[in-house]
């Protein structure tokens, strides 16, 4: 961790963006909040974009339009993310479906792949009762036919990938920003 006499962390000028991806249910927002403050940065949640856009929550957007407008909202809400500077966005867990999504998340920042073992993700992911992708008659069966046609592509995706199953989101916060900034340094 860094401290906070340490010289790039004390100028935020320096900081890159931080870009998390990964699946439903694995802390995306709540450790995205917390970098964001001890980054100095600012907190985007591209499915809140994508609500307030809208003027209706996922659910809605799913039920009356289906997953495919969806997707060209998202995908839109993201393309206008690239060139901001300062920011930690927060990705839905399908926003890394598509090509020119990957491309602009590569564009604006250190992609950061929070993951956690899939029976947590399940417990987590159902917690809210708000994901149109698992409202069916077997949510396990749903959720582990997307997580197996997604790991491959966050795997790929991401600059760095973080295990939070039984970690404290603070905890995985700090070691977020640690590795981002040394895989930062590192880059030619
Ligand atoms: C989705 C994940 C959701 C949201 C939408 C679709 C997905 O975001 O974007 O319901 O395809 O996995 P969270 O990952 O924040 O739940």
């Amino acid at each position: 961790m860094f401290s906070a006499g340490h010289p790039v962390w004390e100028n935020h000028g320096m900081l890159p963006n931080f870009v998390l991806v990964g699946f439903m249910g694995c802390g995306k927002t709540t450790v995205g909040r917390r970098l964001a403050s001890i980054a100095g940065h600012r907190f985007v949640d591209a499915d809140d974009l994508i609500v307030k856009n809208q003027g209706k929550s996922i659910s809605a957007i799913f039920a009356e339009s289906g997953e495919e407008a969806f997707r060209q909202i998202e995908e839109r809400i993201i393309r206008d993310l690239v060139g901001v500077a300062g920011i930690v966005l927060s990705t839905g867990g399908g926003a890394i479906l598509r090509e020119a999504n990957r491309e602009s998340l590569k564009k604006i920042g250190i992609i950061i792949w929070l993951d956690a073992e899939p029976d947590a993700l399940f417990e987590r992911a159902m917690r809210s009762g708000r994901r149109p992708l698992l409202q069916t008659d077997n949510p396990r069966q749903a959720f582990d036919t997307l997580l197996a046609a997604r790991r491959s592509i966050y795997e790929s995706l991401a600059d760095l990938r973080f295990d939070s199953t039984g970690v404290d989101h603070d905890e995985v916060s700090r070691k977020v920003l640690d590795q981002a900034m040394r895989h930062q340094a590192h880059r030619p």
